[in-house]
C-alpha cells in the first residue's frame, strides 16, 4: 500500500481528469491517459496495471507540463504529436487537420469498391497528412494513390507519413488545387476519387471548440453552406475517372441530402450514404455514369 497523499498513477489520474474536466475539456478521462503515459514513456493500458507506481519528481514535472497545455485546450494529438487512424500511427501536430475516427468510413468505402481490382488507381483530394491514402494504400498492396494538398505544411507531415509507412512508391504526393496536378495522362482512368474535404459552414465559426480553431482554417471551412469543396469535386472529379469509377466524400451533419443531389445533377448514379458511429450519414458514394 502506498500513502494517502502519494501521488500515485491512480492518484494522479483521478485529479487531472477532474482538472481537465472544469476546463471543458470533451474527453478528460482518455486525455489524461494519453498524457501520463506518454510523460511516463509507457503504453496507455499500462497504467492500468500500475496503478500504484509513484513516478518520479521530473515525471511528474513533465506530466504537469502536457497536462497545462491540454488544459489551455491545445488538440491532444498536437501535443502527442501523433494520431492513429485506420490502426496506424500518423505524425500531426500545429498546420495539419487531426484525422477523425468517421473519416475511416471513407476509407472502406474506397477499400469495398476497389478491392477486387488488380491495380487500382485512386486520388485522395485535400490529403492533409496523409491518412486516408496511406490507409488506402495499406489495405489494397497492388494500388496507386495520388494524393493532392493544397498546404505545403500538410504536405510535409504526409511527406514523412508516407515515408514511415513505407509507401513512397505507391503513394504519389502532389501539391496544388483539387485534382489539377495530376498527371494529365491519368484523365479518365482512375478508378476512385476520395476526399475528405473542408466542410464547415464559415457562419459556424463560434460555435466550434478551440481544438478544432488551433486546426488550420483551410482544412475546415468552405463557404456559406459548408459545400463549396464538394460542389468543386463533383463537378472536376468527373473527367479523371473511368465509366464506372467511384466518388466517395465525407461531409457534415445535415449535408448528405443536398451533397446526394449534386452528385446526381452532375453524372452520377447509385448514390450510397454511410453513417458514421454516432448514425450521422457521413460518408456519400456514387458511381460515375457511362459516357
Ligand atoms: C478536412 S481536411 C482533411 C485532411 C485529411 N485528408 C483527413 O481526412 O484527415 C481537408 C484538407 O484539404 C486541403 N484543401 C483545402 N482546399 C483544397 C484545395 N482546393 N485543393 C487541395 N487541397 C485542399 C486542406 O488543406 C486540408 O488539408
Amino acid at each position: 500500500m502506498t500513502p494517502a497523499d502519494e501521488w500515485t498513477v491512480l492518484r494522479l489520474l483521478k485529479w487531472s481528469e477532474d482538472y481537465l474536466a472544469r476546463k471543458g475539456v470533451e474527453s478528460p478521462r482518455l486525455d489524461v491517459e494519453l498524457l501520463l503515459a506518454e510523460a511516463l514513456g509507457m503504453k496507455r493500458l499500462e497504467l492500468y496495471v500500475r496503478f500504484e507506481h509513484v513516478p518520479a519528481p521530473a515525471e511528474r514535472e513533465r506530466f504537469k507540463r502536457l497536462l497545462l497545455r491540454r488544459a489551455a485546450r491545445e488538440p491532444a494529438a498536437y501535443i502527442l504529436g501523433r494520431r492513429e487512424f485506420y490502426g496506424i500511427s500518423f505524425e500531426v501536430g500545429p498546420g495539419v487537420l487531426v484525422p477523425r475516427p468517421e473519416t475511416e468510413h471513407l476509407v472502406d468505402a474506397a477499400v469495398e469498391a476497389l478491392k477486387g481490382l488488380e491495380r487500382p488507381l485512386a486520388a485522395d483530394v485535400g490529403t492533409g497528412c496523409g491518412n486516408v491514402a496511406v490507409a488506402l494504400a495499406s489495405a489494397l498492396p497492388a494500388a496507386v494513390v495520388y494524393a493532392v494538398e493544397r498546404s505545403p505544411a500538410a504536405l510535409r507531415y504526409a511527406a514523412r507519413n508516407v515515408e514511415a509507412a513505407g509507401l513512397k512508391g505507391r503513394v504519389r504526393l502532389l501539391e496544388g488545387d483539387l485534382l489539377a496536378p495530376l498527371p494529365r495522362e491519368l484523365l479518365g482512368s482512375l478508378d476512385a476519387v476520395v476526399s475528405n474535404p473542408p466542410y464547415v459552414p464559415e457562419g459556424d465559426e463560434g460555435s466550434l471548440p478551440p481544438e478544432v480553431l488551433a486546426e488550420p482554417r483551410e482544412a475546415l471551412f468552405a463557404g456559406r453552406d459548408g459545400l463549396d469543396m464538394v460542389r468543386r469535386l463533383v463537378r472536376e472529379a468527373r473527367p479523371w475517372l473511368k465509366d464506372g469509377g467511384l466518388l466517395a466524400f465525407e461531409v457534415g451533419a445535415g449535408q448528405a441530402p443536398a451533397a446526394a443531389e449534386l452528385l446526381r445533377k452532375n453524372g452520377f448514379s447509385g448514390v450510397v450514404a454511410r453513417r458514421d458511429y454516432a448514425g450521422i450519414e457521413r460518408i456519400l458514394s456514387a458511381r460515375k455514369d457511362d459516357g
